[in-house]
This record gives C-alpha cells, structure tokens and sequence, in this order.
C-alpha cells in the first residue's frame, strides 16, 4: 500500500478521536481549497459547500475520505495534510454549512417562466426536458450561487468550465459540423452538437479541425432587472432530480 493512501486511512481512522482546530482549518481551506471552491465555500470550479448537506460527504468519515483522496478525476487528494489538519478542514467545511441559505430577490415561479420564453430549454435539461450540449440544469441550484448564476446569464463565456472546449470541425466533403468536445486523443474527437448528436471523426479525415478557445455557443442574454432576479432564483431553487 503507499505511503499516501496508509496516512489517508489512518487520517480517516483517527476521525473521531481528535478535536479539531477551526482556526487552523479556516486558513488550510482557504490556501488550499478555495481555488475551486471559493473563499467562503460559495462555488466555482467545484460546487459550492456551503450547504447543510453534501451528496458525496454525507457524514464526517466520508467528508475526511474525500479531502484525502480527492473526487477522480477532477478533485485532487490532499494527501500532504495529516490526520489533525484532515480534521480540522473538515470541521470548517462543516462550518460553512452551517451558515443560512442565501436569500435572492427573484421569484422562482415567475423566472420559470422566464426560462422558457427565452428558449433556455433548447440547449438545458431540467428534470428530463429539454435537450441540447448545454450542461444539465436539474441541480445548478446546489452547486453554484446567485452571483455565478447571474454571471453565467449576462456573460456566459467568461465562466467557462474546465476543460471546456467549443470546436468547429470541417469534413473532407465540405460538411461543418459545430459542437462542444467529448472526447479528443491523438488520432480521433468526438463532439456533441447543438441536438446533442454524437459525432466522431478520425482526424486525418477533416479538412480543418478548430478550437474555438474562450467561446461558448450560449449567447449573452439582455433582459430587464426584474426578469433576470425571477430566472436566477428559479434556477437556485433547483436542488436535485428527486
Ligand atoms: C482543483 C480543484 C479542487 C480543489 C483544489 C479542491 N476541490 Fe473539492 N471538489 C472539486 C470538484 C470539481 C468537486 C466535484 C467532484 C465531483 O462531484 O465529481 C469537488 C467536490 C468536493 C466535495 C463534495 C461536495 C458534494 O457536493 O458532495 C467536498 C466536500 C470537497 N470537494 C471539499 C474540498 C476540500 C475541503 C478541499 C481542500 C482540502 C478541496 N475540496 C479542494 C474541486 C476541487
Ligand atoms: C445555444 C445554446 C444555449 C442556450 C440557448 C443557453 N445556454 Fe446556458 N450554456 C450553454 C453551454 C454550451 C454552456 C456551458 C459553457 C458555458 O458555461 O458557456 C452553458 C452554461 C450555462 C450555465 C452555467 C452552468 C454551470 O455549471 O456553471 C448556466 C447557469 C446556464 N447556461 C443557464 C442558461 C439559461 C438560464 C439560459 C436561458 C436564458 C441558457 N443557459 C441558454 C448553452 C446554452
């Protein structure tokens, strides 16, 4: 067994028995996880966490597993931290939880509406309807915060998420095909386009291969104050598919 993957099971053992040091789990979190997850837990390249219940860390044993071993492929192990500064991480993440729900001005109802009479449907999902290569919307609400979501509305292409990729592919008879990367290695990509078909191709079959770095297919929406409160307090109010 290495090294790391002994200090985490110990770190994960010794849980119940060490008390944890707050103060000292404030500045771990915010020197070595706030990068993803915000100064205050609120969300960015990884969800928010501050919330009273977190799907993957539902209990103190599961939160320390996933600080040490990190979530593959995109969260990374803190195998570096040993079982006191496990705990205490741990214990302020708790902490964030623990803060209230942000109130938002919107009104959900209303901003459903919104959503669908600016056609957010054809490129989202939500609870099984919709369609498209836009990421699904069903949770957003647990997983990014009113000014994200504002963000996300207004200027879409400066939130984009990692490894995101816009791709505009030309075939040898002419064909342009647009979509967003699934999966790309040295000799074939796979794209998804706007109806969310999958496309493969070799590479040495296209004519011309484009990264669309820094672009995203979602435009930039225009709508007033009120209407843009309603949407992004429909949008926080969707927490889940159950
Ligand atoms: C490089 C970015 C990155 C860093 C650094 C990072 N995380 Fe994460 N974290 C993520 C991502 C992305 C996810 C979502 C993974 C998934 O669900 O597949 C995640 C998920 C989590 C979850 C589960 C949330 C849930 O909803 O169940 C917890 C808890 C968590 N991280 C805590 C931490 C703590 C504490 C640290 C610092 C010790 C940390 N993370 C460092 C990116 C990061
Ligand atoms: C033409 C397709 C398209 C339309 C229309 C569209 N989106 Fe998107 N949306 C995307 C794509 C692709 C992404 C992922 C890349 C990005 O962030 O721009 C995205 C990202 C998002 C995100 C960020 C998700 C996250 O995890 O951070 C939110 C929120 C969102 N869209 C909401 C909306 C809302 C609300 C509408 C309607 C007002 C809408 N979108 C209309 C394609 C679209």
């Amino acid at each position: 067994m290495s090294k790391w993957i002994l200090s985490g099971l110990v770190a994960i053992n010794a849980i119940a028995q060490v008390a944890p040091d707050l103060p000292a789990g404030k500045k771990i979190f915010e020197s070595q996880c706030a990068l993803c997850h915000g100064q205050t837990g609120t969300g960015g390249r990884g969800p928010s966490l501050n919330r009273p219940k977190l799907a993957k860390a539902p209990d103190d044993e599961s939160l320390g597993k996933v600080i040490s071993f990190g979530i593959e492929p995109e969260m990374p192990g803190s195998w570096q931290l040993n079982t006191r500064e496990v705990i205490s991480v741990a214990a302020y993440v708790r902490s964030l939880g623990a803060i209230p729900p942000e109130v938002l001005p919107g009104d959900a109802a209303r901003g459903e509406r919104v959503y669908q009479s600016k056609g957010c449907g054809g490129c989202h999902v939500v609870a099984g309807k919709g369609e498209g290569y836009g990421p699904e919307l069903s949770d957003i609400g647990t997983r990014r915060n009113g000014a994200h979501l504002r963000q996300a509305i207004l200027k879409p292409a400066t939130l984009l998420p990692e490894g995101f990729l816009y791709v505009a592919v030309v075939t040898q008879a002419g064909a342009t095909v647009r979509g967003i990367r699934v999966n790309e290695d040295s000799f074939n990509i796979q794209i998804k386009d706007a109806r969310g078909q999958f496309h493969s191709f070799g590479k040495a079959e296209l004519k011309e291969l484009r990264k669309l770095r820094g672009e995203t297919p979602m435009p930039s929406f225009e709508m007033s104050a009120a209407e843009l409160d309603d949407l992004v307090a429909y949008l926080a109010s969707l927490k889940g598919k159950s």
